[in-house]
């Protein structure tokens, strides 16, 4: 549904390079230069090609300091689209977490979520709050049956909202779609029964709806109640339920940078503190940390998102790829996510015991195979866990072509191919933070 106005060259450099610029990286692929990449997986996140009606308004951004026009722009464009009125501008998904949850939570609390993803977690962290997981069963399992494995266990969440103390939980989290599990959606009934469970423990219903309209394109597909609504009224139905949304903008806001947290007409009060947090972290409340001509692109992405050819293309695109791989012999996970494809490292190369890193050891093999730059998302990211050694290919939005494609799905092909001659890795330098280690630990291969 595109044709390119810009394109920019890309060369895959030769198997001598990689294997060395592997090595300089410390076997791992958040230490390489993206020269060296040919094809970059490593995130849906930001990475993604802007429209030329995007361009155009990014022309017309208003920089002033406060009251900025291309502010009002993405204000309209959040209430056309996600429904909200009050809304404070972040540099990024994260910013606008810290000012959210920096004033939701406090010492000692509980936040539960369908899952926290890696972000969302360290701010309930640093707030003294204790993130709980609830997913539903088999929501890590690759094989299991399930229209809404992204769901939130709203049975388990309450059992455990009782457990710590119900006055000790000030959120529940509902994130669609579930980036953590997979990339999976999260039905619009399940929204509706989070919220009736933070009505009955008198928690914030808050909902992660970075990917809110790859979401409301499952939902369309999946819950038979919606099958023929338009995408914007599902999102504003799925979002109706939440007392905020905290959205990073570099995912369906189709945008290289940006984020807001927009909260529901009764949350003056909270609105105000977010304002105030706003200034403190951000930026001065109608820019928060974003140039004018960023808020004017995203206020723009945010509608395109929400058009059917373009989810149709996008969601297609992801399955053509699992689709792809899977004809190979590599083990996806199924039914395929909306942003990504993942892959059991488990599975695929069951001589490398888990803490030889599986999924790290097949990451550093496709860039060596074919210059793809992928993210391990397993016993080496998540330390201390049982998550399953993923390996999760992130497509960016609108950015590749079905060759691309092919050239992914003959690599990973490649990989399984020899996947009983790789070596595991062990870890030779890590931060303090062992949370933070695949960011930027070094490692090195063993036999
Ligand atoms: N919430 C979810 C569900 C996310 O996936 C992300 C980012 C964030 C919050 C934070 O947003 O990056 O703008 O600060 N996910 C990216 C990823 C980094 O690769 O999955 P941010």
């Amino acid at each position: 549904m595109y044709q390119s106005e810009m394109v920019s060259r890309q060369e895959l450099p030769d198997r001598e390079t990689r294997v060395a610029a592997l090595e300089a990286a410390g076997y791992n692929v958040f230490g390489l230069s993206s020269s060296t990449v040919y094809i970059d997986l490593l995130t849906d996140s930001g990475t993604g090609t802007m429209s030329t009606d995007q361009w155009a308004a990014l022309l017309g951004g208003d920089e002033s300091y406060a009251g900025s026009d291309s502010f009002e722009r993405l204000e309209r464009a959040i209430a056309d689209v996600l429904g909200f009125e009050q809304v404070v501008p972040a540099h990024q998904g994260r910013g606008a977490e810290n000012l959210l949850y920096g004033a939701l939570v406090d010492e000692g609390e509980t936040v539960i979520a369908n899952t926290h993803f890696d972000t969302t977690r360290a701010h309930v962290g640093e707030s003294g709050g204790r993130p709980l997981d609830c997913p539903v069963d088999g929501a890590f399992d690759i094989d299991a049956p399930g229209e809404f494995k992204g769901n939130l266990d709203v049975e388990a969440a309450r059992e455990r909202a009782s457990a710590v103390g119900a006055d000790r939980v000030p959120a529940v989290v509902v994130t669609l779609t579930n980036n953590s599990a997979a990339g999976q959606p999260v039905s619009v009934e399940n929204v509706r029964r989070a919220r009736q469970l933070a009505d009955d423990i008198d928690a914030r219903l808050v909902v992660d709806g970075c990917r809110f309209a790859e979401n409301a394109w499952f939902v369309r597909e999946r819950e038979p109640e919606f099958a023929d609504r338009t995408i914007e009224e599902i999102v504003r139905e799925q979002l109706s339920y939440a007392d905020a949304v905290v959205v990073s903008g570099k995912k369906d806001g189709l945008v290289n940078v940006g984020g807001f947290v927009a909260v529901a007409d009764h949350e003056t009060e909270l609105f105000g503190r977010l304002r105030e947090r706003a200034v403190l972290y951000e930026g001065f409340y109608t820019y928060g940390g974003m140039a004018g001509r960023d808020m004017a692109a995203m206020a723009v992405g945010l509608r395109e998102a929400a058009e059917p050819a373009y989810l149709d293309h996008r969601i297609g695109q992801v399955r053509t790829l699992a689709d792809m791989l899977e004809s190979r012999g590599i083990p996806v996970y199924r039914p395929v996510g909306g942003h990504a494809v993942y892959i059991d490292a488990g599975e695929a190369v069951p001589e490398i015991p888990r803490e030889r890193f599986p999924g790290q050891a097949v990451v550093c093999d496709a860039y060596r195979e074919g210059g793809v730059r992928a993210v391990e998302l397993g016993g080496f990211a998540f330390p201390g866990t049982d998550r399953p050694d993923f390996v999760r290919l992130a497509l960016p939005r609108r950015r590749y072509h079905r060759e691309h494609l092919e050239h992914i799905a003959e690599t990973f092909g490649a990989v399984l191919d020899h996947a009983g001659e790789l070596d595991g890795l062990e870890i030779v330098d890590e931060p303090a933070r062992e949370a933070l280690r695949h960011f930027s630990a070094s490692l090195r291969p063993v036999e």
